[in-house]
């Protein structure tokens, strides 16, 4: 239990308007956003949602999960984020849902991140920067990582993501340049997504407090 994190989540609901088809994000900020949807949920048409976990828990409050390729792009996306700089770029995939999360953040036209205050940095990097890999792939993406970024990666042994693949954390990062960051572990063959939220960062950040505030 989070007061800050409940604090943003409920906060994030002022964002929802009427007939919305919503965004949901993924993780235990994420899930004080859904379960205060539920609240009001016969006002919007439905969600799409970034993971298992959080599908489970949107159908457990009777809220209807849609196929992004049938709902067409979003209004808005609601998640959460392990690390965010004052430029609104974020590190994600803590959760390991962060291939579905960029592809709906992608999609919709506000994403509003939010977050407890611990997740605040100057610099993108002291959390271990998640990247999902095609299991045949995990040695050979680890070894180029550590040859263009000089960080070090380390497989997160026992987690396979909902598409089937692998995470490795790079470790051991002072992002000072984001999205040339992001472009250039994109091109790694046999990476699916890079957790830096940079390119596509948050439109509007929610920061958990006693009131909450925005950047
Ligand atoms: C999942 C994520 C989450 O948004 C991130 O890990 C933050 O989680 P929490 O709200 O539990 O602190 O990116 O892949």
């Amino acid at each position: 239990m989070s007061e800050t994190k409940r604090l943003a989540g409920e906060k994030a609901i002022e964002y929802v308007e009427d007939g919305m088809i919503v965004g949901v994000g993924t993780g235990s900020t994420v899930a004080y956003f859904i379960d205060a949807l539920a609240g009001i949920k016969d006002k919007i048409k439905g969600a799409v949602s970034s993971s298992e976990q959080s599908t489970e828990r949107l159908r457990s409050h009777g809220i209807e999960v849609l196929d992004l390729n049938a709902t067409g792009p979003l209004s808005l996306y609601v998640d959460g984020a392990d690390e965010c700089d004052p430029h609104k770029r974020l590190i994600k995939g803590g959760g390991a849902a962060l291939t579905r999360e960029k592809i709906i953040a992608e999609a919709s036209e506000t994403f509003v991140c939010i977050i407890d205050p611990s997740k605040q940095v100057d610099v993108l990097g002291r959390f271990p920067l998640p990247v999902e890999v095609i299991p045949m792939a995990r040695s050979l993406v680890a070894r180029k990582i550590l040859a263009l970024s000089g960080g070090q990666p380390v497989w997160r042994e026992g987690v396979v993501t909902d598409n089937g693949n692998l995470v490795l954390d790079i470790h051991n990062l002072s992002i000072t340049d984001p999205v040339a960051l992001e472009s250039t572990l994109n091109q790694i063959p046999g990476v699916v997504s890079v957790g830096l939220f940079a390119r596509r960062g948050a439109d509007v950040v929610i920061v958990g407090g006693e009131p909450p505030t925005l950047l």
